[in-house]
């Protein structure tokens, strides 16, 4: 069984408007181990950004706890920005073993969410004064100052996901989505984060450019990267190595189906079965 990444217990969120009070989580105890890619599957309106939110440190709990529990001994910690990490007083702090995120200051929270947490969303928000490299070292800088470092790791990334030396000159207007979010993708991964997190990164990309996306974080988490990604698309939701599926705040139910093959209609139908069952 591999570790355990994130926890949550009797997890609650509630927004009150208007005198009225909409409970969106409701106890959710779950875990998501390292290694994995787990998809987070359900309605729109299920609460699946808000438990992202609520994992990632982005949002607070009404009530219970997110506890993060990879200190930094795990993988990647010959990295330079890590090593540079070591030395501020909040990451050492952190690194003591688990943390109850919601108990992290607002420096130690910070810190969880550059160093810890990578992020890709449906929109993209590329700086538009700057070219696609300065967009990924912005991001590590916050980090690492070491930018010959950074440099290399950007060029690396870049490379995976087939973004050529000649686009990383170029600025978003000059781009097409589906490279966008590939950029997304080179950005939130800059760190090293122990998890990405992705809410339908997908979403607002042409089916074609949606499946390059989908194979970039397929690949990445097959070379080891701990991926959570949000999404209410069944073709998304394949990639998953665990599939939780969220209904009205609560998990009804999960289906392991293990590392994504193309063409593996044995797993198609297990998550097609799965997700009958949940009333999809
Ligand atoms: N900041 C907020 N204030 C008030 N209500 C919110 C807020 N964020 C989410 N909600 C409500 O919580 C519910 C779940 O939202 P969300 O987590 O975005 O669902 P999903 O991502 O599954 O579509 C929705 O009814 C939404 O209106
Ligand atoms: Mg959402």
């Amino acid at each position: 069984m591999s570790e355990i990444l994130l926890k949550t217990e009797n997890l609650c969120k509630s927004f009150s408007s208007g005198g009225n009070i909409q409970h969106v989580l409701k106890n959710i105890d779950l875990e998501l181990y390292d290694g994995d890619f787990t998809v987070i599957m359900g309605a729109s309106g299920a609460g699946k950004s808000t438990l992202l939110y609520a994992l990632s440190g982005m949002d607070t709990p009404t009530l219970g706890t997110v506890t993060f529990c990879g200190g930094v001994s795990g993988r990647g910690t010959s990295d330079a920005p890590l090593n540079a990490m070591r030395s501020e007083k909040a990451s050492s702090r952190l690194s003591s073993g688990s943390r109850i995120i919601s108990d992290l200051s607002p420096d130690q929270l910070a810190v969880f969410r550059r160093r810890f947490c990578g992020f890709v969303f449906q929109q993209i928000y590329l700086i538009d004064g700057m070219s696609v490299m300065d967009n990924v070292l912005t991001a590590g800088l916050l980090v690492n100052k070491n930018r010959k470092a950074l440099v290399k790791r950007a060029k690396e990334l870049f490379g995976a996901v087939g973004i050529s030396e000649e686009t990383q000159r170029k600025f978003p207007a000059q781009i097409s989505g589906g490279e966008a979010q590939r950029v997304g993708i080179v950005r939130g991964l800059i760190n090293s984060p122990r998890m990405l997190f992705a809410d339908e990164p997908t979403g607002a990309l042409n089916s074609k450019s949606g499946l390059e996306v989908l194979d970039t974080l397929t690949q990445f988490n097959q070379s080891g990267q701990s991926v959570v990604m949000v999404t209410h698309d069944m073709r998304s939701a394949r990639r998953g190595t665990r599939i939780l599926y969220l209904k009205d705040g609560a998990v009804l139910g999960e289906c392991v189906l293990g590392s994504y093959r193309h063409g593996d209609g044995e797993r198609h139908e297990k998550l097609s079965s799965f997700l009958a069952q949940m009333g999809w």
